[in-house]
């Protein structure tokens, strides 16, 4: 298997597709939460909930009873498979941002026709290489190339395999919604970037009932908590920080003026805490914000969609109207 990644590997040839990236991610983790501390409000990025805890955490919560995404979008794809893989089209290149698990992508590689390469991107290089193997295992023809970088800097992808017809990108799980309005419209337009020519299919989160939201990121067994404290105790375990756990509290609400769910990390005390030799003092109720998960309407979707580049073509959604699965025709 072919791994091209930031870092030189002792195994590979000289990488002919790299990404611009990070450093170390643990200086940049120390940096980011420093400054994220140091700042009023404070906040850090959710990034960081992503490590080998957090991402099987985030594994439990997209099977929960509640967390409605997951299932709903699979739903969608399953339901709608023919149809995507027709405006796919023959012999694609498929290029997932944000790899995950790779279950989602299984529906698409089933229903198109003659995929030429699909190219998953991950940052974390070892949860990438897992879920490749397990891929090949139940696909043995397919050419998989997968790259190691972070989606959201600037991006070189190789050149579209001889034969292949256009390049198709694939960012489902409405993780779209984690960016800030101005980041999703930097990574739509990076997108637009190396998808030049082809499409892009996207999953976006809806706008709905508070009640129904409220619930998906407050989970009855309490794993969303976990998922967010996680934050915490990766700091305590790579950075040598003391978060006493017990002392925060999982705090997730719809924020409706903007259209999204906020967690944040309440302090139940006032507390003292240290950082790579720095202090921070945290009164009674003090918030550290760790997540915004925004919601979309179709048209708001769309909208910015058309601001990076985009021509938005069919939309695909359940009968609920709980998610939405966007055609969005890159620019040429
Ligand atoms: C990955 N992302 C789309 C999830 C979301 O719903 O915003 C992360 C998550 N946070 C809490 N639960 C799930």
């Amino acid at each position: 298997m072919r791994l091209f990644s930031t870092q030189r590997h002792n195994a590979d040839p000289a990488p002919v597709a790299v990404a611009t990236a990070a450093a170390r991610p643990e200086s940049e983790f120390a940096h980011d939460l420093l400054a994220g501390l140091a700042a009023q409000p404070r906040s850090i990025s959710p990034k960081y909930f992503y490590d080998a805890r957090g991402s099987a955490l985030f594994d439990q919560i997209c099977e929960l009873p509640e967390y409605y995404p997951t299932r709903t979008e699979l739903q969608i794809l399953q339901t709608h498979a023919s149809e995507i893989a027709a405006c796919i089209g023959p012999r694609a290149e498929l290029v997932e941002f944000g790899a995950g698990s790779l279950r989602k992508v299984r529906l698409l590689l089933d229903a198109m026709d003659r995929p030429a390469r699909y190219l998953p991107i991950d940052i974390s290089g070892e949860h990438l290489l897992q879920s490749v193997a397990r891929l090949q295992q139940a696909y043995s023809g397919l050419d998989v190339f997968p790259v190691v970088a972070d989606y959201t800097r600037d991006l070189i992808l190789p050149h579209t395999s001889v034969g292949a017809g256009r390049r198709v990108g694939f960012f489902p799980g409405s993780t779209i919604g984690n960016f800030s309005p101005a980041q999703a419209l930097h990574f739509l337009r990076l997108a637009g970037r190396v998808l030049r020519g082809g499409a892009l299919l996207l999953g976006a989160d809806l706008v709905k009932e508070p009640a129904l939201l409220h619930a998906a990121y407050n989970d009855a067994q309490g794993v969303t908590a976990a998922f967010n404290l996680n934050v915490l105790a990766r700091a305590n375990r790579e950075l040598g920080a003391d978060f006493d756990l017990s002392a925060f509290a999982h705090s997730a609400f719809y924020n409706a003026p903007e259209q999204r769910i906020e967690m944040h990390l309440m302090s139940r005390r006032s507390q003292r805490i240290r950082v790579c030799g720095q202090t921070f003092d945290f009164a009674e109720g003090d918030s550290l914000h760790t997540e915004n998960s925004h919601k979309f309407t179709i048209d708001s979707l769309r909208h910015l969609a058309v601001a990076a580049g985009f021509s938005p073509g069919p939309v695909w959604t359940d009968a609920n109207h709980l998610f939405s699965l966007h055609w969005l025709q890159a620019p040429t």
